[in-house]
């Protein structure tokens, strides 16, 4: 990993992935769309690092020397790098397009991972020339925390990728686990109806959605399910339940709340735009 890596997609999820691997010492170019993004994303991370320096969690000019590593472009091409790591938004289209563009910018040694959700790996590689280079890493946020990794297997990635990508992720201190290509793979398989069934409490008004994230902080989760949702953002968890749905066959379990999708059309998407079920400064 001596070359870097490639992010691409500077929101919520890029932006963690490209800070812990600038924690793990390892060179990151971080691509977007958008200049006001990336410049968003930079000071975020800047901030970070400084703030782990501080509390002593990493050593002494560690940050300085690492955002010299920090590369942000919103170009896809030029850069130098044998992982690419895809976060952009949760829709198969975006994400062939994109893929078929980084097929063309990058050769035949590059690994491509796709940090979705929920949406096919399988899908996703065939659109290129080397399907079996492409697998899936979905990390958790916050990324640089949160140490589960899905490794997701396509139909036609290569074992020996797989092994390498655990392996990698493993050696930076993060429990990778093995996942097979299926709908929400294992975690949002069994994160869709546990959201669901809040949001259905919450709007048939058995309790308030701040009762129900107390509650279940009470009984041990870390966040409650609506507090949850504004971190990860309205309108990813909105796509995610949306895609598992379709992807079962609109089994009734995963069908998406209306709560959640007039929020959407709202722009109410929780941190990212200040307002979602709570409210941010
Ligand atoms: P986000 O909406 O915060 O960020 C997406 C970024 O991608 C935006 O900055 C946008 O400008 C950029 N973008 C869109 N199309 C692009 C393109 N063609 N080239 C370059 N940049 C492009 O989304 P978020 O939350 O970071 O999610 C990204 C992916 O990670 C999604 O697939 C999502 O399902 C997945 N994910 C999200 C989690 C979360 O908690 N938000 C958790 C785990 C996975």
């Amino acid at each position: 990993m001596k070359e870097g890596l490639i992010v691409v997609g500077a929101g919520t999820m890029g932006r963690g992935i490209a800070q812990f691997f600038l924690q793990s010492a390892i060179p990151v170019t971080l691509i977007d769309l958008s200049k006001d993004i990336l410049a968003q994303a930079s000071e975020e991370i800047e901030k970070r690092l400084f703030r782990l320096e501080e509390k002593g969690k990493l050593p002494e000019g560690f940050t300085n020397q690492q955002l010299r590593q920090l590369t942000c472009s919103s170009s896809l091409t030029g850069h130098r790098g044998k992982l690419v790591i895809e976060a952009v938004v949760e829709n198969m289209e975006v994400k062939k397009k994109l893929f078929r563009q980084l097929a063309e910018a990058y050769d035949h040694s590059t690994i491509f991972a796709s940090n979705t959700s929920s949406l096919s790996i399988s899908e996703m590689a065939s659109t290129i020339p080397f399907p079996e280079r492409l697998l899936g890493m979905h990390f958790f946020n916050p990324a640089p925390i949160m140490p589960l990794v899905e490794v997701i297997e396509g139909m036609e990635t290569d074992g020996g990728i797989v092994e390498q990508v655990i392996q990698l992720l493993a050696d930076l201190g993060k429990t990778p686990v093995r996942a097979i290509d299926t709908p929400g793979f294992i975690v949002n398989r069994v994160a869709r109806p546990y959201y669901n069934e809040a949001l259905k409490i919450y709007g048939e008004k058995v309790a308030s959605f701040e009762q129900i994230d107390r509650i279940l902080r009470g009984a041990g989760f870390k966040m409650g399910p609506f507090e949850l949702q504004d971190l990860i953002g309205i309108d990813i968890n909105f796509a995610t339940t949306c895609s598992l749905y379709e992807a079962f066959h609109q089994d009734p379990r995963f069908r998406p709340s209306p709560i959640q999708e007039q929020m959407v059309k709202s722009n109410r998407l929780g941190r990212k735009t200040g307002k979602g079920f709570y409210h941010y400064e």
